[in-house]
């Protein structure tokens, strides 16, 4: 048995859009004939489901494990009927002890039509807001093919502020061209709005995507690498005056404004993935599991009700896999990472690199001390390569 009841977060995926963004390979499509009877039912069977079979893997008594947050992804979650999120909270609830300090977010598009809606999930007990703002310039939405104008984020950020105890904003920046003085003004103007969080993505060309085709074809579709670290220097700079710090690589909080649901998975937490491809962790006597929901929305939909149930695997992680895991999220986070114990993956021979690890510490890319190793400023600029050589 055993004896401490962990927490749990739960993460729900919507995954339809109004228009695919030509950058974005989540797991996002474009339909407007949805069923929303049939997704609200699949996916409160996919809670209890889940649920019923964490309890068993952990053998806690149910209604025991806290639930200490919830976040609506997608896809885009502001165009879901609030009642699907009312269901989904009320099942929770029922199944899960509450922490009475929850975070319940929901990820929104800042289209006039979305933000009519803000006061309803609002009601159905959401209490942060993570508004896809993603440019303050009109070519930049263009370019980025968003379906809203500057102004329209901006009176979603003025609304949100009037209902939400919490809301964030999420940029995109290193586009073509961009200028610093152009970055500047974005965040000294984005800031006046979303004044305790920003999340701020460097735009990276995924490939599916239709950026992806355009730049095999040769376009040129970000800025140049030196150009790209010094925005992202600019924007700790900056960030920083406005009192708000870098939390993790690309998330930026005034004291106590952290996103409580993404540092779970940056630590390894454990949570519960519901809906089309969402993934879950589970961390049991046995090692660390590794779920992950069918992908396709259609084929989702129909595997629910089925003995199988929406799940593709749910298997043990291979120790070097959450080996890797720990350390690719742990040092996205300006706190860092603990040294774990050895035990922890289920075998005792995985280590970081001795070579690359010394090297990185002496060039300043990493501070590493009794409690454990996290990256500097300098280091989080190039924290995909120093991984790549850390667990060579
Ligand atoms: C799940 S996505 C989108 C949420 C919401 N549907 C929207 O578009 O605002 C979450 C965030 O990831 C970021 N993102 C998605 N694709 C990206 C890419 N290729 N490069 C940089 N940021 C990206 C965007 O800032 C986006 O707001
Ligand atoms: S960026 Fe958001 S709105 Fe655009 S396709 Fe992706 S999930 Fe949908």
């Amino acid at each position: 048995m055993i004896k401490k009841v962990p927490a749990i977060s739960l993460y729900v995926h919507w995954p339809f859009c109004l228009a695919k963004c030509p950058y974005c390979d989540f797991n996002s499509h474009v339909a407007t004939d949805i069923d929303t009877k049939s997704w609200q039912q699949a996916l409160v069977t996919d809670l209890e489901r889940q649920a019923e079979n964490t309890y068993q893997q952990l053998e806690i008594e149910s209604g025991k494990i806290e639930l200490k947050s919830v976040f609506f992804g997608g896809g885009t979650p502001s165009l879901m009927p609030p009642a699907i999120i009312e269901a989904l909270l009320t099942k929770a609830a029922g199944l899960f002890t509450i922490d009475p300090d929850i975070e319940i977010t929901a990820e929104a598009n800042p289209t006039s039509a979305e933000t009519a809606k803000l006061k309803g999930f609002y009601g159905a007990g959401i209490n942060r807001l993570s508004l896809g703002v993603q440019s303050l310039r009109e070519s930049g939405l263009q370019f980025l093919g968003r379906e809203h104008s500057a102004k329209d984020a901006l009176t979603a950020l003025e609304e949100a502020a009037k209902l939400f105890p919490r809301w964030s904003a999420d940029l995109i920046y290193g586009l073509p061209e961009q200028s610093e003085e152009d970055w500047r003004a974005q965040l000294e103007e984005i800031i006046l709005y979303a004044p305790s969080h920003l999340s701020c993505y460097q735009l990276t060309i995924e490939p599916g995507t239709q950026f992806y085709t355009r730049h095999k074809k040769g376009e040129r579709l970000t800025g140049d690498a030196d150009n790209i670290a010094d925005l992202y220097l600019l924007t700790e700079t900056i960030l920083k005056e406005k009192g708000l710090s870098a939390y993790e690589i690309s998330n930026y909080a005034k004291q106590g404004e952290a996103s409580q649901h993404n540092l779970n998975y940056w630590q390894t937490g454990n949570w519960l993935g519901i809906g089309p491809g969402a993934h879950g962790r589970l961390t049991t006597k046995n090692g660390r599991y590794n779920r992950i929901n069918r992908r396709s929305p259609s084929g989702w939909l129909e595997s629910i009700n089925t003995a199988q149930g929406g799940m593709d695997i749910d298997a043990l992680e291979k120790p070097e896999d959450y080996f890797n895991e720990y350390w690719m999220m742990g040092l996205r986070l300006t706190s860092g990472v603990k040294w774990p114990e050895t035990a922890k993956f289920g075998n005792t021979a995985l280590q970081l690199n001795p070579k690359w690890l010394e090297a990185f510490i002496k060039e300043g890319w990493l501070n590493a001390n009794d409690a454990g190793l996290s990256t500097t400023l300098e280091g989080r600029l190039r924290l995909d390569s120093i991984l790549s050589h850390l667990l060579d």
